[in-house]
């Protein structure tokens, strides 16, 4: 693998005489272990050398325990419902900031000075255009295609179309892909559900804002103006915002891994596309929506409610539960607030999908088997009603979700690429299969 050169110091976890002693008690040996102190949450004890010391692996399939690196980006307190990035509340950076603000907060540590912000903004504006001959990649998937696979085979294409800002290696490459790639989404995704339409592609706008030259991209048609709604585009970014980091999740968890053998970024995020599309994780918006058809009517609400608490029924509510939050996720409340505003703003009296939405919500936070294990509603139980009522169909949702997540995926690729310690990752595992064997001629087997 080329040696990556280490440009900026990683976040510095405290090291302090704190240590923890593990003893085999089939042997009597012992190996004691140093503690890792971060400026908030829970220690870390470091068993980086557990293997060359004791001869043992760890086995923590998913994840629950393993903290897989030092970030200085995102902190979730999943027990208050706390949400941070870089320091500022969830709740603050969507009343009261915008996307282009948390992108440069996320790439950068601290909110931009407003000179810093109008030349970010401008750096990201002049780069949402694509190569023109991206739009023949298009033309090579079904018109009926899901736009998250579209997603997945243009965004790992981009690598073909800028080379010049492939090499790792080089922080100024490393920035220009970064906002090629935070700029180019919105661009993508709009062309994506375009096709779907049969509807000429719109190219994007240099005097509008990231929301609304989004918005713009997927809405307008070339047989008329289009009318900008800003309480639809300020809806757009704080959604933008709501989705735009979270910690070392399965697809920035994807993104790591991938970017930690060298792979270009286009490469990377193409990765974190896909893993970010199962229904478990990004995919579960659409799975949302999807759900809340099938239950129809809320008489039906216990009956579902009631499959979801049964193990055999291989059916769980869609939106709910959280492998951090044992709370209400704080993105989710924020959502539910802007449910409300869209709808109104758009004139939708009672929205059926809301109304079930909101007592399958109460049905479940009455119902101990929610309550015993923390299942909350998280950032994925109203977007979908939003995002509907906006115009967007329910196979859209998750590129949202990914167009959105793109800053926290380069954020995080970036701050991987930059930490001194920084190694390929490569787990490993408890073998269960057979041990040596003799092979067998076929004519010998029985
Ligand atoms: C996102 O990681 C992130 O930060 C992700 C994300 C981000 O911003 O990147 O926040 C975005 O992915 C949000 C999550 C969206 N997914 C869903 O809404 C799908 C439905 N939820 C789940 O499948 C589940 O809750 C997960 C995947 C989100 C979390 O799974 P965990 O942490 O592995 O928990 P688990 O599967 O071990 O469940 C614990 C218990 C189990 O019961 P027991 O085996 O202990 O008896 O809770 C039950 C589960 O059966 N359970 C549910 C449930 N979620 C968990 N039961 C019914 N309905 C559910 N939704």
């Amino acid at each position: 693998m080329a040696t990556t050169t280490k440009t900026a110091a990683a976040p510095k976890a405290g090291r302090n005489e704190h240590t923890v002693t593990l003893t085999d008690n089939a042997t009597g040996k012992s190996w004691t272990f140093p503690v890792m102190d971060g400026s908030i949450g829970p220690k870390v004890i470091d068993v980086r050398k557990l293997y060359a010391d004791t001869g043992f692996f760890t086995y923590d399939p998913g994840f629950t325990s393993t903290g897989s690196c030092q970030s200085a980006l995102t902190f979730i307190d999943g027990d208050e419902g706390v949400l941070l990035h870089r320091g500022y509340a969830i709740e603050d950076l969507a009343e009261h900031s915008d996307f282009m603000e948390v992108c440069y907060l996320l790439l950068n540590g601290e909110l931009p000075n407003a000179a810093q912000k109008a030349k970010f903004e401008h750096d990201i504006t002049y780069h949402t255009m694509v190569h023109e001959q991206l739009q023949y990649l298009y033309r090579g998937f079904r018109r009926d295609a899901h736009p998250m696979a579209v997603m997945v085979g243009v965004v790992g294409a981009l690598s073909a179309f800028y080379h010049d800002s492939t090499d790792i290696n080089d922080p100024h490459q490393r920035m220009v892909a970064s906002h090629r790639l935070i700029a180019k989404m919105p661009t993508i995704a709009a062309m994506a559900y375009k096709y779907s339409l049969g509807q000429p592609f719109v190219y994007p706008r240099n005097d509008l804002d990231y929301a609304t030259n989004f918005l713009r991209m997927c809405f307008a048609v070339p047989c008329e103006d289009y009318r900008i709604n800003p309480v639809l585009s300020k809806a757009m970014d704080r959604i933008f915002i709501l989705h735009a980091d979270h910690e070392q999740n399965a697809s920035t968890s994807t993104v790591r891994l991938a970017g930690s053998s060298g792979a270009n970024p286009f490469a990377c995020i193409a990765a974190g596309i896909a893993s970010l599309w199962g229904p478990a994780h990004g995919g579960a918006n659409e799975a949302v929506l999807n759900m809340l058809r099938e239950i129809g009517s809320k008489d039906k609400v216990p009956e579902y409610v009631k499959r979801a608490k049964s193990k055999d029924s291989g059916f769980r509510l869609m939106g709910f539960g959280h492998r951090v939050y044992k709370n209400y996720d704080p993105r989710a409340a924020v959502m539910r607030k802007t449910c409300h505003e869209v709808l109104e703003e758009l004139g939708v009296k009672d929205e059926p999908l809301l109304d079930l939405a909101m007592e399958l919500e109460r049905v479940a936070l009455e119902d101990d088997y929610f309550v015993s294990k923390k299942l909350y509603p998280n950032v994925d139980f109203y977007s979908g009603i939003i995002l509907k009522a906006m115009g967007f169909p329910t196979s859209m949702f998750t590129v949202l979700f990914a167009l959105a997540r793109t800053v926290g995926w380069v954020a995080q690729w970036k701050e991987m690429i930059e930490d001194p310690s920084q190694k390929i990752g490569r787990p490993r595992q408890l073998y269960t299969g057979p041990t040596k064997r003799a092979y067998v001629a076929v004519a010998k087997r029985k």
